[in-house]
């Protein structure tokens, strides 16, 4: 088996400018090579980075994978900012602000990861506001009350933290390291989801009810988060065997369950699902089936809120546009007098 050295030096051949790739047996010759050298390295568990050779649909898988990632961090912002104006105390919108502000730079983070694979952030955001790119199904839920900002940050950044401790570890370095911050972020974004519903479940008799309300009705579109089951995902197989994703979308969701059912009890709360309960031979808990129609229908656009959601967005880029041109026009001035003191130097 060829060593890791090998693997790096056949890879990066491609970027060398050693392949002219006009057609001839040699080119296919040295595709074969790098094809194989590639093969090795995802194997030997080495990290594939921006400038090595990789196939097409390796890049392509990656690029939807991340950018999807990306818009649903930027339009996960909308549900929860919908509640900083009526936040309870100070302390509470305090955490709520920079929980808000984490997720904007979770977006930067992944788009400049997607933008090491090729593809520019204006693209994809385009593909975005233009239904050619999803983001998670769950931003397409309301949130109808204070307990839901708790309902999210325990169920939904719990499902993220679950679904992307293992992209730490994803085959394609950028986006295994973006992924590695994000999720120190996430696990601070899922304890005070948990402590704020904590608060609530041990108010008021009313105070109760609506946590045990927010949680009834975010535990479902939790579950769906992972994706659909095994045998309808159609790019698990694949991005497994590239080691993109490292477990399948039912092996993720089973864990999310495991690890929610002791701390809804310790929450003093409930998960709506009659057939939940812990199977011995298994090991894990049994649940009840999932709506797939309504996943199904949430990525068809049909959701409560995915033209809110979609709407919303385009206008903040439109309204955004004068930031960007600035941004633009002050690192052009900042480069070119860059430049200048450069020549002078020189
Ligand atoms: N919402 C929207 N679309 C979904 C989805 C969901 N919850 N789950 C699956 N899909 C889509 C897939 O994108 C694919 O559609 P496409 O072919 O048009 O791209 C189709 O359904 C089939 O699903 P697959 O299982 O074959 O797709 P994947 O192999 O890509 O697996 C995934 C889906 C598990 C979500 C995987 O893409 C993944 O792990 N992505 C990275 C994590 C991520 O995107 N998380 C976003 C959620 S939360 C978040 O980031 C914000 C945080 O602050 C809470």
């Amino acid at each position: 088996m060829a060593t890791a050295a090998t693997h790096q030096t056949a890879r990066t051949l491609a970027q060398d400018g050693q392949d002219g790739q006009d057609g001839t047996q040699a080119d296919v010759d040295d595709t074969a090579a790098y094809e194989r050298a590639f093969d090795a390295a995802v194997a030997a568990d080495e990290r594939v980075e921006p400038r090595d050779w990789m196939p097409d649909a390796y890049r392509a898988t990656l690029v939807r994978q991340i950018a999807q990632h990306a818009h649903s961090e930027i339009i996960g912002m909308q549900p929860e900012a919908n509640w900083i104006t009526r936040a309870p105390s100070l302390r509470r919108k305090a955490i709520l602000m920079a929980k808000v502000q984490d997720e904007a730079g979770h977006g930067l983070y992944l788009y400049s990861a997607a933008e090491t694979l090729g593809t520019g952030r204006e693209e994809l955001l385009d593909k975005l506001h233009t239904g050619r790119q999803k983001y998670s199904s769950i931003f397409n839920y309301p949130t109808l009350t204070w307990a839901d900002v708790g309902a999210i940050g325990w169920l939904v950044d719990g499902a993220a933290i679950t679904n992307q401790v293992p992209l730490c570890r994803c085959s394609y370095g950028p986006y295994a390291r973006a992924m590695v911050r994000i999720c120190k972020e996430e696990s601070f974004h899922q304890r005070q989801g948990y402590e704020l519903l904590l608060a609530l479940s041990r108010g008021t008799p009313e105070q109760h009810a609506m946590a045990q309300d927010a949680v009834d009705r975010w535990w479902w579109p939790s579950l769906m988060m992972f994706g659909p089951p095994d045998d309808e995902s159609a790019h698990s197989a694949q991005s497994m065997a590239w080691k993109i994703k490292r477990h399948s979308n039912d092996e993720l969701r089973q864990r999310f369950v495991d690890i929610c059912v002791p701390q809804a009890e310790s929450l003093g709360l409930t998960l709506p699902d009659p057939d939940l309960r812990w199977n011995e031979e298994r090991e894990h808990h049994d649940f009840g089936p999932i709506d797939w129609t309504e996943f199904w229908d949430v990525l068809k656009g049909n959701g409560p809120c995915n033209e809110q959601r979609i709407t919303q967005r385009r206008r903040a880029h439109d309204e955004g546009a004068w930031v960007r041109e600035a941004a633009s026009a002050y690192a052009a001035k900042h480069s070119a007098s860059g430049a200048g003191r450069g020549v002078e130097q020189a």
